[in-house]
């Protein structure tokens, strides 16, 4: 495939703006041309704009026709666990008879549960579950994920997981960026100190000479890394030249996202519990807040991040999946949208912004991805609706037409 032109698209949503990521009053600008279209050379947009335009310089190419579809760059979920075996359906029983996410854990179930079953699986068998994930956030739209470890908590178990991610990225068309998360909880075998220390001194050195993860994450959290404990862990791997990003304040508000913004991190995560003083210093330090609203919705409560004091304090907000077994089971973008319309008070313009040219961002990715410009990667998808705000709306059905990765087309539903 050399060439190809996207005709009639009922909005070509395009994200086209400042070269950074987007905040306040930006968040709303999606840069749509109705009826418009695109021109893609070598995996590369090379021309947007309106669609007889467009057609005007097809000459040869392949016209693919959007028919009064959305076009608009594929999701960038910057946050998920892609990699791990098994389910947690005895959890999810669990929650809905009213236990809490830390009782479950402290009763056998919880990230440990899954531990287990990920260490027990081989690399091969890992891979399989890997491209079937892989597969769902194709499907749901999404382009490009981050992906961290986090689910082996041994040296050899923790690269097993960045082994799988690496082999996945040569075997699916979905981008993978990979994280390492060694401090996702301690393992029951070995005394927190002890741990701290293989994190620090086996696994951050392994994982950087094999250059296994761009990012280094830590779940900052009662019961799992205190404040002093993420800040070791995070400065070493400062030190060994990963970018940083960083669970905080999910259950309780730890100072966490105050810890970040002292880090110099690209992102922190979660911040259910923050408050104003945390989203001051992420203002201060630049750092990206990562709102996962999707584990908020199936942990079955109702304290989701602050996003209009956020947008408001113009902070660069983004949005992802937290895709994993235990709190997030979810693959879906636009699931996601929808609970931050619905339930931080975003609007989807916003919520649109912050999963793709501000997730880009997120993952030093902005300059290639995110949006539908002129130099950019061709990675966009056909939605079967007319308006964008219809994703966030009809929420829980499938909309995804078909998804194009490097101008190739990689899943396409079936219809009637
Ligand atoms: O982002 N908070 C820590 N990690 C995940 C949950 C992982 C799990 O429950 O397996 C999260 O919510
Ligand atoms: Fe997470």
């Amino acid at each position: 495939m050399s060439s190809f032109a996207v005709l009639n698209a009922s909005q070509l949503v395009t994200l086209s703006g400042p070269k950074r990521p987007r905040i306040g009053p930006e968040l709303s600008e999606l840069g749509i041309t109705p009826n418009g279209g695109m021109l893609i050379r070598d995996g590369q947009i090379e021309r947007v704009g309106a669609s007889d335009e467009i057609e005007k310089n097809v000459g040869d190419a392949v016209v693919v026709d959007a028919d009064g579809r959305v076009v608009m760059p594929g999701f960038v979920d910057a946050h998920t666990h892609l990699v791990f075996a098994g389910n947690r359906l005895d959890d999810f029983e669990r929650r809905a008879r009213g236990e809490t996410y830390e009782q479950i854990a402290k009763a056998g179930g919880g990230i440990w549960s899954t531990v287990q079953k990920t260490r027990a699986a081989g690399q091969l068998d890992l891979l399989t579950l890997a491209k079937k994930h892989a597969n769902w956030f194709l499907r749901c739209g999404t382009t490009t994920v981050e992906a961290k470890s986090g689910y082996g908590l041994t040296i050899e178990d923790e690269l097993k997981i960045l082994r799988v991610l690496r082999q996945l990225k040569q075997a699916v068309p979905l981008e993978i960026v990979p994280t390492f998360l060694g401090a996702h909880a301690v393992p029951r075998e070995i005394s927190p100190d002890e741990y701290l220390d293989v994190v620090v001194t086996e696994m951050l050195p392994r994982v950087t000479a094999e250059k296994l993860a761009e990012f280094c994450d830590v779940f900052c959290e009662r019961g799992y890394f205190n404040i002093d404990q993420s800040r070791k862990i995070l400065s070493a791997a400062k030190k060994l030249g990963l970018s940083l990003r960083g669970h905080v304040d999910q259950l309780t508000n730890s100072g966490g996202a105050k810890l970040m913004a002292e880090m110099g991190a690209t992102t922190a995560d979660h911040l259910e519990q923050t408050d104003e003083q945390g989203i001051a210093a992420l203002k201060k330090a630049n750092v990206q807040p990562v709102l996962l609203p999707g584990s908020v919705y199936a942990l079955g409560s109702s304290r989701y991040p602050r996003a209009r004091e956020m947008i408001e304090a113009d902070l660069a907000v983004v949005l992802a999946t937290d895709f994993n077994p235990g709190s997030s089971p979810t693959a879906s973008m636009p699931m996601v949208l929808s609970l931050a319309c619905t339930q931080m008070k975003m609007s989807p313009a916003e919520a649109i912004t912050a999963s793709t040219v501000n997730a880009a961002h997120s993952l030093n990715r902005g300059d290639s991805i995110g949006s539908l410009e002129p130099g950019k990667i061709a990675n966009f998808v056909i939605f079967d609706c007319e308006d964008y705000r219809e994703l966030p709306y009809w929420f829980g059905m499938p909309q995804t037409h078909s998804v194009y990765v490097r101008g190739e087309c990689v899943s396409r539903s079936s219809g009637l």
